[in-house]
């Protein structure tokens, strides 16, 4: 069986972690007796340069015959004076309404290896081991009205108990094959849509008796992230709200650039790196590319139902990590760690991971 993947690398270190990622979709490919036809398009700041346009008709019409879309990350300060509606993050928020993926699925998991990597303190990190499900398609970022004049500005936070229930369940769910807790976050002591949150999420946890569900407000949250975040298992929130929680939580990861994502709910899985497009180091063949690569494990878990293949490159990781392969982001310069790690570039750290897919006994 083919299946299309639409390949959209976008801006800054976008495409340099996206061909590393590209080649171990291939190799899994391989592995795993699966071909893909993969197909380039324009998203994001080079779209607009190109087409006039961050998400341009060709590659709407790419990802709509696509069953899963791979994308690296968009925007740069090239494009901060483009007109809001035209900026390279519109298009990126008009894919995923295109998809209709209404839930963003964000792992932040802590290799061991990685423990001291964080400006946490490694007995606090070691062992995390949480998901983030984000509500993708609502809230801060799509309400109307939605307006600036010079003297005056106005966004609006807006959910319905139906976008609130669907998200829920996706968490619910997740809960119920992990450690069947979950964390629900809102702001309920001030807003209206997070009473309306907190509402719909304990009446669809009637359907869920198995998992516990906590309720905490954004601000205590953002606290407990860092103090106790073994506490956490999985965490549902809005949009804005998992926005700042996902990247937050990067840090207890050593780096944002290890942090993988799936988009899920629409037609299309989206995966994509949490990273930006990290445009200080852009072209210098230094980014991580392990977000991206992740980012491909979850592909082959939700759209291509290959959970052995993620299994594999997830595996891959942990050992390239154990051997002490680090990009620089990662890289320790203490003493202690010095003799174990190597320096290395986005290119080396995938073919390390490539080389422990085909055999994680390699050397
Ligand atoms: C993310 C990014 C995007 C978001 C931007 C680029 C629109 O920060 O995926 O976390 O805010 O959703
Ligand atoms: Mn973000």
């Amino acid at each position: 069986m083919k299946n299309q993947i639409a390949y959209l690398p976008g801006d800054g270190v976008g495409p340099e972690v996206l061909a590393e990622a590209r080649r171990v979709l291939e190799l899994c490919g391989r592995l795993f007796d699966r071909s893909f036809d993969i197909v380039v398009g324009a998203i994001g700041g080079n779209a607009i340069d190109r087409y006039d346009s961050p998400l341009p008709p060709p590659t709407i019409e790419l990802c709509k015959r696509s069953q899963a879309v791979l994308l690296g990350a968009v925007g740069g300060p090239k494009w901060d004076g483009v007109p809001s509606a035209k900026k390279p993050e519109r298009g990126l928020l008009e894919l995923r309404t295109l998809l209709g993926n209404y839930a963003n699925l964000r792992p932040v998991y802590v290799y061991g290896p990685l423990a001291n990597s964080s400006n946490v303190r490694p007995e606090i990190v070691r062992g995390v081991d949480l998901v983030f499900v984000r509500e993708l398609l609502g809230g801060i970022y799509f309400g109307t009205p939605r307006a600036r004049d010079a003297s005056r500005a106005v966004d609006t936070e807006v959910y319905t108990v139906e976008e609130v229930r669907r998200v829920a369940r996706v968490a619910f769910s997740l809960a119920q094959s992990r450690r069947k807790k979950l964390t629900s976050v809102d702001k309920a002591n001030v807003l209206e849509t997070s009473i309306l949150w907190r509402q719909t999420v304990a009446e669809v946890g009637r359907d869920y008796p198995d998992v516990t569900v906590e309720n905490l407000y954004v601000d205590n949250c953002a606290m407990q992230l860092i103090l106790k975040p073994k506490s956490f298992d999985v965490v549902v929130t809005n949009n804005l709200f998992g926005d700042i929680l996902s990247d937050e939580a990067g840090v207890l990861a050593g780096s944002l650039g290890m942090l993988p994502s799936a988009a899920i709910g629409g037609f299309a899985g989206l995966y994509e790196p949490i990273h930006g497009t990290a445009p200080d180091i852009a072209g210098k063949s230094i980014a991580n590319p392990i977000g991206a690569i992740a980012s491909v494990a979850m592909m082959f878990e939700h759209s291509f139902k290959l959970p052995e293949a993620a299994r594999r490159i997830e595996s891959a990781i942990a050992k390239t990590l154990d051997k002490g392969y680090r990009t620089r982001d990662i890289y320790s310069e203490s003493a202690a760690d010095a003799a174990s790690h190597k320096l290395v570039t986005t290119k080396e750290m995938a073919d390390a991971i490539c080389r422990y897919i085909e055999n994680i006994n390699a050397t």
